[in-house]
């Protein structure tokens, strides 16, 4: 039985990564991944705001020296908060590429296509076999329209791929017009892998002290289903891989996924809580499960409940959604 799958051009023995996480901040860490048999690694990210700050001195162009910026540079975590400098980040690489076998994917997170995107470049030299860009963004403007939003990000895309050779992967959130069609733009610019998707951490609001709450919950399979949809929709109508961060928690997750069109399947939440040797119970599930359908290769299972094959997938998009409406009345 073969579990091997393809993801951003590197031969994996089976599609469980360790998502971005703090599992990526310590080479010993990285290594407990690595002895439990984990088929790849995303590092945590590295922030534009991190790079801006320690390059130009600046946050988005605010100069912490000067007062009109002050209120909002105090939301920024200081440059002493975070796990890793950007020097830092990319010599954690090298020792990382030095220390284990498996893959490792440096993550860069930011928004605007500016001069930051170049440590792209240092994260390729410092060994990476490839990067995940994740364009983590909740725009407020309203002057700004969808179409420019998408641009300005494929445009992010673009100009990493131009600086580059090693493969590129984009983490997204879901919450575009047309996502489809976002995602032919990423392929246009030159995506070798789309992540479906970013959580997207709405604040709640303390009704005590009537201000927005933040924190970080984990999550549950509960967030999966999102995930699945989208997957089954792109799953052989976009050409860079598909994976999954979101949601997947047990071994039916991870089947799932693949059913749905995934090529790799990245997991964090279920990581932390259950250690590294949380891999095994997936990769058994998933090897059970093939053994029971007779299915010699991941392939096979691979998009089998995709829209793939479905012409008209609107029309029997809108006819799922009525169906489940009536099947309340059953
Ligand atoms: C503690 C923690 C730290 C994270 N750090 C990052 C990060 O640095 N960069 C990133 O792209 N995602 C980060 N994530 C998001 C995860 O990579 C992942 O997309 C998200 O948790 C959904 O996957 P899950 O449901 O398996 O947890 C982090 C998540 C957690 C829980």
């Amino acid at each position: 039985m073969q579990t091997t799958t393809s993801y951003l051009g590197l031969r994996l023995p089976h599609p469980f990564i360790a998502g971005a996480s703090p599992f990526g901040h310590r080479l010993d860490s990285v290594k407990r991944l690595e002895d439990a048999g984990w088929a790849a690694v995303v590092l945590h990210s590295l922030f534009e705001e991190q790079i801006t700050a320690a390059s130009n001195g600046v946050i988005r162009h605010m100069d912490p020296s000067d007062p009109l910026f002050a209120e909002e540079l105090a939301y920024f975590p200081h440059a002493d908060d975070y796990p890793l400098g950007p020097d830092a980040y990319a010599e954690h690489i090298t020792q990382l590429k030095r220390a284990v076998a498996i893959p490792i994917i440096g993550s860069l997170n930011g928004t605007a296509p500016e001069s930051w995107l170049k440590f792209s470049r240092i994260i390729e030299q410092a060994g990476a076999d490839a990067l995940e860009l994740n364009l983590y963004q909740v725009v407020t403007n309203a002057a700004m329209s969808g179409a420019a939003i998408e641009d300005r990000l494929a445009g992010i895309v673009k100009e990493v791929k131009r600086i580059v050779t090693i493969p590129v992967a984009v983490k997204l959130t879901p919450f575009f017009t047309a996502f489809a069609n976002f995602a032919r733009q990423l392929e246009a610019a030159g995506a070798d892998a789309l992540v479906l998707f970013n959580r997207f951490y709405q604040p709640d609001i303390d009704v005590k002290t009537i201000t927005p709450t933040a924190n970080l919950s984990l999550s549950d399979s509960s967030e999966l289903r999102l995930r699945l949809h989208w997957l089954a929709i792109l799953h052989g109508r976009v050409r860079p891989s598909l994976a999954i961060s979101g949601g997947v928690a047990t071994p039916d997750d991870g089947i799932k996924a693949i059913l749905a069109g995934a090529d790799a399947v990245q997991i964090v939440s279920a990581l932390l809580r259950h250690g590294p040797r949380h891999l095994d119970a997936m990769r058994e599930g998933l090897e059970r499960w093939m053994a029971w359908y007779h299915l010699e290769r991941l392939e096979e299972a691979r998009g089998r409940v995709s829209l793939d094959r479905i012409a008209d997938a609107e029309s029997y998009e809108r006819a799922q959604y009525i169906r489940t409406l009536q099947s309340w009345l059953r």
